[in-house]
């Protein structure tokens, strides 16, 4: 990961291979006129000819600077409304453009700047030069690029900019490994892998860990769980990690992943184009790993436990069939319609299994519906819950983390959609309302606890190769788990 550290020389003076100066629409240069004498009047005039008018992710490069920086690239971040997230956006597309020039390290720039701006920052720039290139041989010493492995921000040397700074790296520290996560093919990242890497979490920060398997799961009689696994050959994992950094009698917050390390629908088997992107099922558990990385290095003072329901769904002759009827681990009895409607059946008994834990609030995420998709698209996660203050508190860390997402209801009048003629409830609701009757389907499973459930499916990742985002992973829920966290935190 990069390594990001801070420092308070003047811009003009600092030796780097490459600069970057970020400013608003239509920027003065009141605070960086000594960088404009280093050009010899070159920003000054750029901005005069209107090559550069600082709108958002505009970028002038220029060379042929005598002394401090070797390149100096200016980079707009448009008229802002919200400093942290104009930051975050510019420097991560910062970073993402020093990887490709292959300099090896940057300066960032941004005039004064807060302890909570430079978190920003140090996120933006961690996760613009995230790239996942551990199955690619290396390219011919000749082409070979540098990768950005180090990054300066140029800020007061404060113990302030220090704590924002640590902040942004263990954020980025946990995002970045939910990408790799998720990144990595379904024959690498195995249920047996993210367990190991659970386990390696919990050993680095002396937290507690659990991991279930198909006997300790049949011995809980998770019937639904175990259901979605008795078509694959693999192992499956019930992970659990258990973070204790407040008082011991403290309710804990239980943050719940779906972890379906690849989804071919089982079955009910998914269309071939596409199927690929089915490996990014887990994003849900990989968000939950992610967050327990970043709490290791923050260590905030409360108690959250992670569970993650990872395994994979298959087609096979073990396989369950549209028609069967399983019982969950809270003893409600579920008709499968579709065996493609796998994550709720995972997610049931996770959320079940929660219970024991008497948690203050459960939060879970999941890649969990198309439909979700089609309400909101790839910019907002749909929020599910009854408890309204809950929502509001789950809007307001998304937005702080800059991981939008937008309430979708959990009325009683739509669990008519998942009646069954045989069991209690069944597995799937058909279209209408598909993200709606998925999380209905949760709630016959999240009781005697307050809960809230987040559809990630269009924000996990993305299926092209956006401006911040590359063709890949987000890191979604991560940050807005981790804000939850924080904002929990008395
Ligand atoms: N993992 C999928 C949901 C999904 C779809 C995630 C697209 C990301 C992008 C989930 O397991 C699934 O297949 N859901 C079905 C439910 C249906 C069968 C009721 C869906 O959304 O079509
Ligand atoms: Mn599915
Ligand atoms: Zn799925």
């Amino acid at each position: 990961m990069l390594a990001v550290s801070i420092n308070s020389v003047p811009p003009a003076e600092v030796g780097t291979a490459l600069l970057f100066v970020a400013l608003p629409e239509n920027p003065n240069l009141s605070g960086i006129a000594g960088l404009d004498a280093a050009t010899q009047g070159a920003l000054t005039r750029s901005i005069e000819m209107k090559d550069f008018r600082g709108s958002r992710d505009e970028m002038l490069h220029l060379t042929g600077i005598v002394k401090g920086p070797r390149r100096l690239i200016l980079l707009g971040l448009g008229v802002v409304t919200d400093r942290r997230a104009a930051f975050k956006r510019a420097a991560t597309l910062a970073a993402r453009n020093a990887n490709r020039l292959g300099v090896g390290e940057m300066v960032w720039y941004s005039g004064q700047i807060t302890p909570e701006e430079t978190e920003s920052i140090t996120i933006g720039l961690i996760a613009g030069s995230w790239e996942y290139a551990d199955l690619k041989s290396p390219a011919p010493e000749a082409e070979r690029k540098k990768p950005l492995e180090r990054a300066v921000i140029l800020t007061s040397n404060t113990d302030d900019s220090r704590k924002g700074l640590a902040g942004g790296q263990a954020i980025g520290s946990g995002q970045s490994l939910a990408r790799r996560l998720a990144m990595m093919p379904g024959n690498l990242c195995t249920p047996e892998y993210l367990a190991e890497t659970a386990a390696d979490i919990a050993k680095r920060y002396s937290m507690g860990i659990t991991v279930l398997g198909r006997k300790e799961m049949e011995a809980e009689r998770m019937g639904s769980f175990l259901a979605v696994a008795q078509g694959t050959p693999q192992e499956p994992k019930l992970i659990v990690l258990e973070y204790k950094g407040g008082k011991p009698n403290a309710k804990p917050i239980v943050l719940v992943g779906k972890g379906l390390c690849f989804d071919s629908g089982g079955i009910s088997i998914k269309p071939a184009q596409g199927m690929e992107f089915m490996k990014f099922d887990m994003c849900g558990g990989a968000g939950v790993l992610g967050t327990f990385e970043a709490l290791g290095q923050m260590q905030p003072a409360l108690n959250v436990i992670g569970i993650v329901g990872a395994t994979t769904n298959m087609p096979s002759g073990t396989a369950m069939n549209p028609g069967d009827v399983v019982k969950a681990q809270n003893g409600k009895s579920i008709e499968i319609i579709n065996t493609d409607a796998e994550g709720r059946l995972v997610l049931a008994d996770c959320l079940s299994y929660a219970k024991r834990f008497d948690p203050d609030v459960v939060i879970d995420a999941a890649t969990l519906t198309g439909a979700c998709v089609i309400a909101l698209g790839h910019t907002a996660s749909g929020v599910f819950s009854s408890d309204d203050a809950l929502v509001a508190e789950i809007l307001a860390a998304g937005k702080r983390a800059g991981e939008p997402a937008w309430p979708l209801p959990l009325w009683d009048d739509y669990k008519e959609l998942i009646k069954s003629d045989v069991a209690d409830v069944k597995n799937s609701g058909g279209r209408p309302a598909g993200a709606v009757t998925a999380a209905m389907f949760l709630k016959e499973f999240a009781e005697g606890y307050p809960w809230a459930h987040l559809d990630i499916a269009g924000t996990a990742y993305s299926e092209t190769d956006l401006v911040t985002i590359p063709k890949g992973p987000t890191g979604v829920p991560t940050g807005m788990f981790i804000e939850f966290i924080r904002g929990r935190v008395r």
